[in-house]
């Protein structure tokens, strides 16, 4: 079911190319990543107090992602790098802020958005994992790829679970291909979810 969706636009080698060049700006930014996406499955778990199965499943979460924050941040430490300030996401809002204009129900289309930014990470780990000449590095991807996958299916199956079939199945094909347009116009930086279009001046 939510297996057939595929991401809608393929990540090319030359971003492995070129975020490799600063590897400790990529991993200070997907260490950021992991502690966001554990602090949205704490949020999300104290709005549905009442639904165990939810709360024992995105509990689960929240404690993986803190566990891959860890990981990310000792290969950090270990190299000299240091965790930045947390910059601004422009894939996420990007992402939210194309959604908004055709979104019907937002915690629909936030569950969809959840699994597609962790659809997204995967594909980059698997590329970074298969890719990148730093071998702790393809280790550490490697290693996190399937628990991503996990995530990813997780929140499009709750899409399909919280929402009628035709309505989540309609909403996700939107938002999959909302999320290769956005990521395709992205400009190029050392993080996790940037693009490589050429960069346009801040407006
Ligand atoms: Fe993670
Ligand atoms: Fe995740």
């Amino acid at each position: 079911m939510t297996g057939l969706l595929k991401l809608a636009y393929q990540t090319p080698l030359e971003w492995v190319e070129r975020v490799a060049e600063k590897p400790l700006l990529l991993l200070s930014d997907h260490a950021h990543n992991e502690l966001k996406a554990a602090a949205t499955a704490q949020a999300w778990l104290q709005k549905h107090p009442g639904k165990p199965d939810l709360v024992r499943q995105l509990a689960r979460v929240a404690a993986e992602e803190t566990e891959h924050f860890v990981q990310v941040i000792e290969i950090l430490y270990a190299r000299g790098g240091v965790l930045l300030p947390l910059g601004k996401n422009l894939y996420a809002e990007a992402l939210l802020s194309r959604a908004a204009a055709t979104r019907q129900d937002k915690f629909l289309d936030r569950l969809i958005v959840a699994g597609l930014i962790e659809a997204r990470s995967c594909e980059r780990f698997q590329l970074l994992a298969q890719h990148l000449e730093d071998r702790e590095l393809r280790e550490l991807y490697a290693g996190l790829v399937e628990c991503e996958l996990g995530h990813r299916e997780l929140f499009l199956r709750l899409a399909y679970e919280f929402f009628p079939h035709e309505v989540a199945e309609a909403r996700s094909a939107e938002l999959f291909a909302i999320e290769g347009e956005v990521i395709a116009r992205l400009g190029f930086d050392y993080y996790l979810h940037s693009g490589l279009a050429e960069r346009v001046a801040a407006q």
